[in-house]
């Protein structure tokens, strides 16, 4: 395993923290944290400081990467404070919707990678889609690389632009399956099954279904007409869910709506 260099997280909440436990993995050797809150006392040892702000880093520490981890509302007030690391650090902003025009504004310049990861990252299941912006060396790609890697699969685009479909499918991608559990666990109530029977069923299926495609080199659609047989009950679901194209059609919709809302919250 190689060492990690030196590392500066800003922001030790949910998604930074998943951060931190998958660099632990990789061999962290040394980080700083900066968060205020309490609960981020907890990120400390094994290597890793953490501090209320940016004041209380230690002089003299020389991070290769900075991780820019806060809420995008706070990104204003919190960021100016780090623009000194970049002659050196990569920047690597994983707040929803800052552009790297907009991060680097804030900073005063520098190399900044966007990157969009969602929340299965909290089990390294991730999968996080990059933006390198202007300025960003091969070496600094690589290294975010490998720190985003840390919570799963890492994907780059070329064009910053399309971090808003991203955005749409994979950033808001948890909750449309989970809203599939839901309703299917709410379909097995109404059709008269136990609530608790109709709960454990509609999760175990999510979960069964992703691990068999995670496990198998099937694709999505093979695995499904598997499932269907001809003129049986699957099919006959299925006929219902498709019918006149309406599900396909509402989910691109519903795609498409995500992707301009996260175009107009960009900045
Ligand atoms: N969760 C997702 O699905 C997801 C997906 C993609 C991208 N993101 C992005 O990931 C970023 C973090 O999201 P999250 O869900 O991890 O949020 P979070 O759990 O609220 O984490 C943010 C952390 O930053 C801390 N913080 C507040 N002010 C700070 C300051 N001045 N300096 C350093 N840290 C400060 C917060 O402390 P307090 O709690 O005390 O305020 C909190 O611990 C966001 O920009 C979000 O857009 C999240």
């Amino acid at each position: 395993m190689i060492a990690l260099p030196n590392l500066l997280l800003v922001g030790g909440g949910r998604m930074g923290s998943a951060l931190l436990a998958g660099w632990r993995e990789q061999g962290l050797s040394q980080a700083v944290v900066v968060d205020p809150s309490e609960a981020a006392r907890a990120l400390a040892g094994d290597g890793v400081t953490v501090v209320a702000s940016a004041d209380e880093i230690p002089a003299g520490f020389a991070p290769a990467a900075v991780v820019l981890a806060v809420k995008p509302q706070n990104a204003g007030a919190v960021l100016p404070a780090y623009g000194r690391f970049g002659g050196r650090a990569v920047f690597i902003s994983i707040m929803a919707g800052k552009t790297v025009a907009g991060i680097g504004a804030l900073l005063g310049g520098g190399a900044i990678v966007r990157a969009m990861p969602n929340t299965p990252a909290a089990v390294r299941q991730g999968v996080t889609v990059a933006y390198a912006g202007e300025g960003v060396s091969a070496a600094q790609r690589g290294l975010a690389e490998t720190l985003l890697g840390a919570t799963g699969a890492v994907a780059w685009v070329e064009e910053e632009a399309l971090l808003d479909p991203v955005t749409a499918i994979s950033g808001g991608g948890p909750a449309y399956v989970f809203l599939l559990t839901e309703l299917m666990e709410q379909a097995g109530l109404a059709l008269g099954l136990p609530g608790e029977l109709a709960k454990m069923m509609a999760r175990q299926t999510v979960i069964g279904s992703a691990a068999l495609m995670a496990a198998s080199s099937e694709t999505p659609e093979a695995l499904r007409v598997a499932v269907t047989s001809p003129g049986g009950t699957t099919a006959e679901a299925l006929k219902v869910l498709r019918a006149d194209d309406a599900w396909p059609k509402n989910f691109l919709d519903a795609m498409k709506a995500a992707t301009e809302r996260s175009h107009a919250l960009s900045g």
